[in-house]
């Protein structure tokens, strides 16, 4: 190699060294007789020297250069003087004194300016990726979302895991999203789906014998996106066979506090052993199923308060089986009407009819907008239910129980921003047990799984699948923290009666059972050992690990919220001739039609 040393790397140890580097010129100031140029690779930044007296040739290329110009350097390593040290560069007490520099490539002008403050929006920054890549927080993300997959790695190998590629091609398997298809050329008519996970493939993998499986993989999934999800996104996968929930459990938090010691050394962990809440208990307490749990602000149930008084909006609703339940922000008796009127603006959007409140004055009295139905009994039941002393808000919603709960666990989440109780170098994680193992489906009437098809039911919850599916609880577990669901997984059926119960409640006839699941079922009936396993997120791992706000951040070439890949153009109308060949036509909505047509 040409290059000697990283540009980032120098440091006063290479003081008096002859050194090459190879990089871009990430900024160049002549200050007349002398250039300064700023020279960037991976590993960081230095300051370069260009002086007529050390070379003449190298000063005058130097005078030429420009923003992401491409260079090898040649030059001596030097110390800075004291009063030009640049404490905020970790290169900042050395500089290079330039003897030689050759341009490789010139750069034109960029769209943006490379460097971590930057003003482009995120759609320049998609279409020119490769630039916003040069970035050194996007560096950062993506060499620890490397580290942290090779220490996964490295951990199962040593624990058995084997690493097992499952195919991309495959027939769908459900999680819950809808598939992307691929047309067949061999087989007209007939598609593979892109799996939304290899759930079904690692199960087949445990009837296999393998034991104990894991993928780095990627999965596919039709949904609507958002900041946490992605079309394409990857899953650390894992499989085991003859274990139980605390089994896989176990190994998982293992893995994540050995993960965070290695690769964010700088974060806490909140409590370890990792909490364990109940789903039902997770919603009553926090109004999500995937709580942060780095501050309190718990949500309490009021009905017994309201149910004392006069006030017929809130009485009404509790009399048709609703709930009125609130929150105490502590300190927050000072907001103005303004910014309450901010928050009651944010509740609505969510869907709540109005947002009641309630401020604890110095001298104890009760003032807002409902303050003057809590009179004797209510007045004390409601100090005592919130704990609310003088000087606090207490923020009230009421409403149908799973609305409640959704909207307060919002405003918890957005009181925690404004009390600043989010603290980004702790991570508080937490495991959400006991979840159903149906939903009802309104829409469509009937039950839906929670998590998927394959999920077992409780050993004690069996009987309850002919008498009420609605009672009966999963074996399944989510891995959430920071208010983030970062994992899930189950202990699977690997019985074939109970496997045709599940599919029954699920209303897939046996005909469509054995159409779908039928590789499934047979392979079953050949041994199929008990087992159980899980999938992070990995995305959202490295997102919570970089206190990135989305997963884009820490995924290379990501798409946007619609889906598509500005840097490349994909999705994009392919050849007639290419349809043709897959038995494919086209037919688009009229709208689309109309603008599409030249
Ligand atoms: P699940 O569907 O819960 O389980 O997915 C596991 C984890 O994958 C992440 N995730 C996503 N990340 C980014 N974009 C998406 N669109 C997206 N969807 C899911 C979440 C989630 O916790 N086969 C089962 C696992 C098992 O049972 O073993 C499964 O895929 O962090």
């Amino acid at each position: 190699m040409r290059r000697t040393h990283m540009a980032g790397e120098l440091r006063p140890a290479h003081a008096g060294q002859r050194v090459t580097l190879a990089g871009w010129v990430h900024r160049s100031r002549d200050h007349g007789g002398v250039i300064f140029v700023d020279l960037r690779d991976r590993a960081g930044i230095v300051q370069v020297v260009f002086h007529p007296q050390t070379s003449e040739e190298a000063f005058r290329i130097a005078e030429t250069l420009r923003a992401e110009d491409v260079v090898y350097v040649t030059g001596t390593v030097q110390m800075r003087p004291p009063e030009m040290v640049n404490p905020k560069l970790a290169t900042g007490e050395v500089e290079v004194f330039a003897e030689a520099v050759e341009v490789l490539n010139r750069s034109r002008t960029p769209p943006f300016v490379i460097r971590d403050e930057v003003a482009a929006g995120e759609e320049l920054r998609l279409k020119y990726r490769y630039l916003d890549l040069r970035r050194p927080r996007m560096q950062r993300n993506l060499h620890l979302r490397h580290r942290t997959v090779k220490f996964i790695r490295d951990w199962l190998d040593a624990r058995g895991f084997w690493e097992i590629e499952t195919p991309i091609l495959i027939k769908s398997t459900p999680e819950g999203a809808r598939d992307f298809l691929v047309p067949s050329r061999l087989q007209p008519g007939k598609f593979y789906a892109l799996p939304q996970s290899p759930q079904q493939l690692k199960q087949l993998l445990m009837v296999a014998g393998i034991d104990r499986y894991f993928q780095i993989a990627r999965c596919f999934r039709d949904e609507d996106l958002r900041g946490d999800r992605q079309p394409e996104f990857t899953q650390l996968d894992m499989e085991m066979a003859f274990v139980d929930e605390e089994d896989v459990i176990g190994v998982n938090e293992a893995l994540m506090v050995d993960l965070v010691r290695a690769v964010v050394p700088h974060k806490r962990i909140q409590q370890v052993p990792f909490p364990r809440l109940s789903y039902a208990e997770a919603l009553e307490r926090y109004g999500s199923d995937k709580p942060d749990l780095r501050f309190g602000l718990e949500l309490v149930d009021l009905g017994h308060v309201w149910h004392q008084t006069d006030f017929r909006v809130f009485r009404a609703v509790l009399a048709e089986g609703g709930q009125v339940k609130g929150i105490r922000a502590p300190g927050l008796a000072r907001y103005s009407r303004k910014q309450i009127d901010e928050l009651e603006k944010l509740v609505r959007q969510w869907g709540a009819h109005g947002l009641a409140w309630v401020k604890v004055q110095e001298g104890g009295e009760l003032q807002g907008s409902v303050a003057r139905f809590l009179a004797d009994g209510a007045r004390a039941a409601f100090l005592e239910a919130t704990q609310a002393e003088p000087g606090d808000l207490v923020l009230m919603v009421a409403g149908e129980g799973a609305l409640v709960a959704d909207v307060l666990g919002r405003l918890r989440l957005e009181l925690g921003d404004r009390l600043g109780l989010r603290d980004p170098d702790v991570l508080a994680f937490a495991w959400i047990v006991d979840f159903p193992l149906f939903e009802w489906n309104e829409d469509e009437g009937r039950w839906d799984a929670m998590h998927h098809p394959f999920t077992s039911p409780k050993d004690e919850d069996l009987e309850r699948l002919e008498t009420d599916p609605g009672q009966v609880r999963a074996k399944a577990y989510d891995l959430v923290a920071n208010g983030w669901e970062l994992a899930g997984g189950s202990i699977r059926i690997h019985r074939r009666d109970v496997q045709q119960k599940v599919f029954e409640l699920l209303n897939i006839s046996p005909e469509r059972a054995q159409e779908r699941f039928g590789h499934m079922l047979e392979a079953f009936e050949y041994g199929a050992p008990p087992h159980g396993g899980i999938a992070w997120g990995l995305d959202r791992v490295v997102m919570v690990f970089a206190d990135e706000p989305n997963i884009r951040e820490v995924i290379a070439f990501p798409k946007t919220a619609s889906g598509v890949d500005l840097m490349t153009g994909a999705p994009s109308e392919v050849d007639p001739e290419q349809l043709a060949e897959l038995y494919i036509r086209v037919v688009l909505p009229e709208e689309e039609k109309a603008t599409s047509e030249p």
